[in-house]
């Protein structure tokens, strides 16, 4: 057990003035705060955004906000646990909704912080990602990383509306987020969705590898979704049928700081996912699915998201008896991975 330590009222009020006019703080009072005992104290809440709730609010800024006003028209999902200044998911997650309307465009630009945009609804958008344009169709996955050239289009008649994960929090913390605005990009033929096809196969003209470090831009659902039936066909007594985007070339993740994964639960499943030291991000693309962690329990019906804090075990449940249901999980499991702060924990639910 630690001993209670000592409170800054404690201190004597000349003192605590002089210490500040020094620019010098005194470490106890808030030693237990910055290094809590056995397990961090996150301030990432579980939380559930709804998208039956979301959509007409989404879809009135499109009536009462013009583009030009707006520059993205985007409803941030922020977590209470960081206050809605901060506008965040989690310490390092971003999450935001977007409305694009048939014929807008978002010009040629490039930012820091990486993103990738999970489409919730809508036929006919398009983002160009250095000159390789990627259709966007429902649960489709498209990568915009850091430093790359990317525009947003929409050539169809209907409302398209897509879910931008983003590291924000993390590189505008580090004092690194800027953007820059460029010229209009030119098509370039090749697609690294068609490029990289087929599992365990990848390119090598003339016996070379590619060194670029975003071969492929676009995980298309239907290629995700197959994968996880096979999975599940493949082997019927594995309980997590699941899999990771990765970048082909190198295995690893597909970006550098968040990692991105689908789920498939069987009909009637209950999963128990372990406490892992990063929070995580659920999206439910297919079917529907009940989030138990903590003392928080969400109902997940399609397209809706929810958030859980890091060091918590999950557990997630089928809500059908006869069909599949279908997760895109974000997370920071490469960040944590790099930094050495990656921890699976022995505490399991349910
Ligand atoms: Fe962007």
């Amino acid at each position: 057990m630690d001993a209670e330590l000592g409170k800054l009222e404690d201190l004597p009020a000349d003192y605590v003035r002089a210490l500040k006019a020094q620019n010098l703080v005194p470490l106890w009072p808030s030693l237990r705060a910055l290094l809590p005992p056995l397990k961090p104290r996150p301030k990432t809440k579980p939380t559930h955004w709804r998208y039956e709730a979301l959509r007409p609010l989404l879809l009135r800024a499109g009536e009462l906000t013009p583009i030009e006003k707006a520059e993205r028209r985007v409803l941030v999902l922020a977590n209470p646990g960081h206050g809605d200044e901060s506008m965040q998911a989690s310490s390092a997650i971003y999450l935001g909704m977007q409305l694009l309307l048939p014929g807008e465009w978002a010009p040629s630009h490039r930012h820091t912080p990486n993103a990738v945009r999970m489409v919730v609804e809508g036929e006919g958008a398009w983002t160009t990602v250095e000159g390789e344009k990627c259709p966007m169709s429902r649960g489709d996955l498209i990568l915009t990383p850091t430093g790359l050239w990317h525009e947003h289009g929409h050539d169809g008649s209907e409302p398209v509306v897509r879910l931008d994960v983003l590291d924000l929090p993390l590189v505008h913390y580090l004092e690194a987020s800027y953007h820059v605005n460029g010229e209009r990009q030119a098509t370039q033929p090749g697609r690294g969705d068609r490029a990289y096809t087929r599992g365990g196969i990848v390119p090598t003209p003339l016996f070379a590898r590619s060194n670029r470090a975003y071969p492929v831009l676009r995980y298309p659902w239907a290629e995700a979704r197959a994968a996880l039936l096979a999975l599940a066909e493949d082997q019927p007594a594995l309980d997590a049928v699941q899999v990771t985007y990765t970048n082909p070339e190198t295995g690893g993740h597909a970006e550098n700081i968040l990692g991105f994964h689908a789920l498939m639960l069987r009909p009637g499943q209950v999963l128990g996912l372990p406490a892992r030291s990063p929070a995580a991000v659920y999206h439910c693309i297919e079917g529907g699915a009940r989030v138990a962690a903590d003392d928080a329990r969400f109902a997940l019906a399609e397209a809706d998201t929810c958030c859980v804090p890091g060091c918590t075990p999950v557990q997630i449940t089928n809500a059908s008896a006869t069909q599949p249901a279908f997760l895109f999980i974000a997370d920071e499991t490469p960040l944590h991975q790099k930094l050495g702060l990656y921890e699976v924990r022995a505490e399991q639910r349910g």
